[in-house]
C-alpha cells in the first residue's frame, strides 16, 4: 500500500517524541509555551484576533513588499475556482491590519492591542529553525505614536522569554528612520555602492536596483566587508526620527532591558520605520532572530486604512521551544493520569467506564486499559503512562466496593470504599 509521509520542511506536533532530536515537537510544550503567552498578554492587555491562513496574494505585495524575499520568492500561491489569486499567509502583521481596516476596529477608542497565534508559510530553504510553515506568535500596538508603546512592546517580549526560562538573548536594536531619513540614506548609500557595484554578490546587486536597503542585511562576507565602511542610516536621521529613537533607548534602559544597536539591522519587510529590533537567544545563533518586530506608521493608510501609527513583533514557536531546549530548561513534564484503572473481565470494565467518568468530570486525569491485556503488561502500561496509582478491579472488588490504590511512586497500597475515590484523589491534587 502507499505510504504517504509528510511534505519537505513541515513537521508534525505528537504527544510523543520519536527520538531525542524531536523533543521540540512534542504537543504538552507547545501548550505550555501558548498558555504562557495568554497569560503574558493578558498582564498587558492585549486581545487576540484569529485571521484566516489564507489572504488575497496583493495584501502581501502591497504590505511585505513587492522587492522583499517573501514575496518574490518565498509566498505559498494558489488561485482558487472562482479565479481568486490568494497567498498563505507568510506573516501575520498584514492579515491583521486587513481585518483592523474591514471590520472599523479604528473606530474604538484609544490603542488597540492585538496579538496573534497560528501557522504562517514561507517557501524557503528547510533547515534548524527554519521551515515551510511555522509558528508564529505576534502583537501588533495600533494608533499609539509615542516611544512608550515600542517600549511596551519590547518589554513584553522579553518577559514572555524570561517566563519561559530563556537565557542568553541579546536585542539588536536600530532606527530606519522616517521617509525623509530614507531618501537621504538612500542617495548616500547609493552613491557609496555605486563604484563598487561589480564587487557586490548577485543578490545585492538586484537589491541595488529594486530594494537598497536590504543590502545591509547582506550575509555575504565579501559584502560585509564592503558595508563596514558604508554610511549609517543612523547618522541619516531626521530631527524627529532621531528624537523617537533617543526616547526608545531611554525608556528601555529605564526598564532595565539591554540593547545592542545596529546600525546595519534593515529587516526584510518593506513596511518598517523608525525602529526595529530583533532577539537573539544564544543557541541559535546570530542567524537566527528568535522574535523581531518594529514600528510600521505608514503601513495602515498604504492599505486603506486611517493614517495610524502602529508598532509589534512576531516570534518563533519552534525557535522558541527548541531554544528551551538546547538551553536545557526546565520543562514541563508530560500529562499523565492521576488514576490508571485495570479492569479484570467484562462485569469490571463497565464500572470502571462509570466510575472513571464520573472522576473525569470532576476534573481527574483517569486512564482505564480496555484492551484486555496480561495483567503484567497492564501494570508496565501504567508505569510507563507515569500514573500516580494503579487500581486492579476484579470480581472480589466490584462485591466488596472496594478498591485497592497502589501508589507507584512510595510503593505503598490505600483501600478505598468507590465513595471515597473522588474525595482521595482531589485531596492528592492540592
Ligand atoms: P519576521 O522577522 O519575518 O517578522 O518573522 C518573525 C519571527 O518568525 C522570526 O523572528 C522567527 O522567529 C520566525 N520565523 C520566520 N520565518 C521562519 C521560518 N521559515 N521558520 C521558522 N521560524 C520563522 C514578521 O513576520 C513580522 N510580521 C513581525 C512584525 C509584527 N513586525 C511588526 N509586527
Amino acid at each position: 500500500m502507499t505510504q504517504y509521509s509528510i511534505v519537505k520542511g513541515v513537521f508534525d506536533i505528537l504527544p510523543h517524541s520519536q527520538g531525542e532530536e524531536y523533543g521540540w515537537r512534542l504537543s504538552h510544550l507547545w501548550s505550555f509555551v501558548e498558555e504562557v503567552v495568554r497569560e503574558v498578554t493578558r498582564a498587558y492587555q492585549f486581545f487576540e484576533v484569529r485571521t484566516p491562513i489564507f489572504e488575497r496574494e496583493e495584501l502581501f505585495k502591497r504590505s511585505v513588499g513587492e522587492g522583499s524575499d517573501i514575496v518574490t520568492k518565498e509566498m505559498y500561491l494558489l488561485e482558487d475556482k472562482g479565479g481568486r489569486k490568494l497567498a498563505l499567509r507568510p506573516e501575520g502583521t498584514a492579515p491583521v491590519m486587513r481585518a483592523f481596516i474591514e471590520k472599523h476596529l479604528d473606530q474604538r477608542a484609544g490603542v488597540q492591542k492585538l496579538f496573534y497565534i497560528g501557522p504562517m508559510f514561507r517557501y524557503e530553504r528547510p533547515q534548524s529553525g527554519r521551515y515551510r510553515q511555522h509558528h508564529q506568535f505576534g502583537v501588533e500596538s495600533i494608533g499609539g505614536p509615542g516611544p512608550e508603546h515600542d517600549a511596551e512592546v519590547i518589554d513584553l517580549l522579553l518577559e514572555l522569554y524570561r517566563r519561559l526560562g530563556l537565557k542568553d538573548l541579546r536585542v539588536q536594536l536600530n532606527s530606519v528612520g522616517d521617509a525623509e531619513t530614507r531618501n537621504k540614506y538612500q542617495v548616500a548609500l547609493k552613491a557609496f555602492l555605486k563604484p563598487n557595484l561589480e564587487n557586490l554578490s548577485e543578490e545585492s546587486q538586484a537589491r541595488f536596483q529594486n530594494n537598497i536597503l536590504r543590502i545591509l542585511d547582506s550575509k555575504n562576507k565579501g559584502d560585509r566587508a564592503l558595508l563596514e565602511k558604508a554610511p549609517l542610516i543612523t547618522d541619516y536621521l531626521s530631527e524627529s526620527a532621531k528624537d523617537h529613537f533617543e526616547k526608545v533607548q531611554r525608556l528601555l534602559k529605564g526598564l532595565g532591558l539591554p540593547f545592542n544597536l545596529d546600525p546595519h539591522l534593515v529587516r526584510g519587510l518593506d513596511y518598517y520605520n523608525h525602529t526595529v529590533f530583533e532577539v537573539t537567544a544564544g543557541e541559535l545563533g546570530a542567524q537566527n532572530a528568535i522574535g523581531a518586530g518594529g514600528r510600521y506608521d505608514g503601513l495602515i493608510a498604504q492599505l486603506g486604512g486611517a493614517d495610524l501609527p502602529a508598532v509589534g513583533f512576531a516570534t518563533g514557536l519552534e525557535r522558541i521551544i527548541q531554544t528551551m531546549v538546547g538551553q536545557g530548561v526546565a520543562l514541563p513534564e508530560a500529562p499523565c493520569p492521576a488514576l490508571f484503572m485495570i479492569p479484570l473481565g467484562e462485569d469490571a470494565k463497565e464500572r470502571c467506564l462509570t466510575i472513571a467518568c464520573r472522576l473525569r468530570h470532576s476534573g481527574i486525569p483517569v486512564e482505564i486499559e480496555l484492551t484486555g491485556r496480561k495483567l503484567k503488561s497492564a501494570l508496565q502500561l501504567g508505569d510507563q503512562m507515569r500514573a500516580s496509582f494503579v487500581a486492579i478491579i476484579g470480581e472480589n472488588e466490584l462485591a466488596k466496593g472496594r478498591i485497592a490504590l497502589k501508589e507507584m511512586e512510595a510503593r505503598t497500597e490505600h483501600e478505598l470504599s468507590f465513595d471515597d475515590l473522588q474525595p482521595f484523589l482531589i485531596g492528592q491534587k492540592s
